[in-house]
């Protein structure tokens, strides 16, 4: 299918370095940052790593580093948190912001799904809304496994866009919305999924948690940029007229105006230790 790469839909996410616009990924972050429900499963994916002074932390996307910042204020000046990104963009945003904080933090471009980086190497490693983004989620929580040492942590977050839901007429147009929001991102059931991965994958003190994401304000999501994307992209593969897309947007609006609007979905957090 093809997409609309020029905005953060979450198709683009796989390879932001093909954006015309990265400032625009880095400026969605920031604004996705500021929601409730958002810093509430940050704060439990960081707690869930149990860091402690002088551990060697890993953020695997780490996006605009913000988190990475907060996993290298938790480990101290004897630890070391490593941010690693697919997109170049990124990980020279993240130096921009956070080189010279005073942090032990530090940034590099890297694959998940080849890691150059030693195995058994940190205690504890993360990757916050990455994997519904990956071409080989399995094989990608076998290389985070392999990089982490034996009674070491490893957390998953992301949403399952399964589980979108925006309260509107359940029209004909609306349906096929949900239909296609709940479809968006190339792993769009991967929140559901980390719980038999860790299994399959022998990690063990398995923990799950689970935050529901409200969107309250359309205007949010406006500004968020994605909403817009996949009406565009709808309309370029056919799967919406233009007459459809006018139909949502008008629905949205009319609950917005009415202060009504609410749109939700739920993000997963799931840890486990390395057994050993
Ligand atoms: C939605 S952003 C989340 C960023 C950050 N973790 C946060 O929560 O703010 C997804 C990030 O994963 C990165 N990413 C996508 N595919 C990747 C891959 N194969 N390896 C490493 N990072 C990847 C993207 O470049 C992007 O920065």
């Amino acid at each position: 299918m093809s997409q609309d790469e020029t905005r953060p839909n979450q198709h683009a996410w796989s390879d932001v370095d093909k954006a015309p616009d990265t400032q625009a990924f880095a400026a969605y972050l920031d604004t996705i940052r500021t929601l409730d429900t958002i810093g509430e499963y940050k704060r439990r994916s960081i707690e869930l790593m149990r860091l402690q002074p002088g551990h060697r932390a890993l953020d695997l996307g780490c996006g605009t580093g913000d988190d990475t910042a907060k996993v290298g204020a938790a480990v101290g000046p004897t630890g070391s948190a490593l941010g690693v990104d697919f997109s170049g963009a990124m990980v020279d945003e993240s130096r921009r912001r956070w080189e010279g904080s005073g942090l032990p933090i530090s940034f590099a471009v890297g694959d998940v799904h080849k890691l150059d980086l030693p195995s058994a190497h940190f205690d504890a490693v993360r990757a916050d809304r990455v994997f519904q983004h990956l071409a080989a989620p399995m094989h990608a929580l076998a290389e985070l496994v392999r990089i982490t040492r034996p009674g070491g942590r490893v957390v998953l977050s992301d949403p399952d866009w399964g589980t979108y839901i925006l309260d509107a007429p359940p029209t004909p147009a609306v349906l096929k919305y949900h239909d296609l929001a709940q479809r968006q991102a190339k792993n769009p059931w991967i929140g559901r999924q980390f719980f038999g991965m860790f299994r399959e994958l022998g990690l063990v003190e398995l923990d799950l948690t689970a935050h529901v994401a409200f969107f309250l304000d359309l205007d949010v999501l406006e500004k968020l940029g994605n909403l817009d994307a996949g009406f565009i992209t709808a309309v370029q593969t056919g799967q919406l007229t233009e007459a459809e897309v006018a139909e949502v947007k008008a629905t949205l609006r009319e609950r917005q105006d009415a202060r009504r609007f609410l749109a939700s979905v739920t993000i997963y957090t799931v840890a486990g230790t390395i057994p050993g």
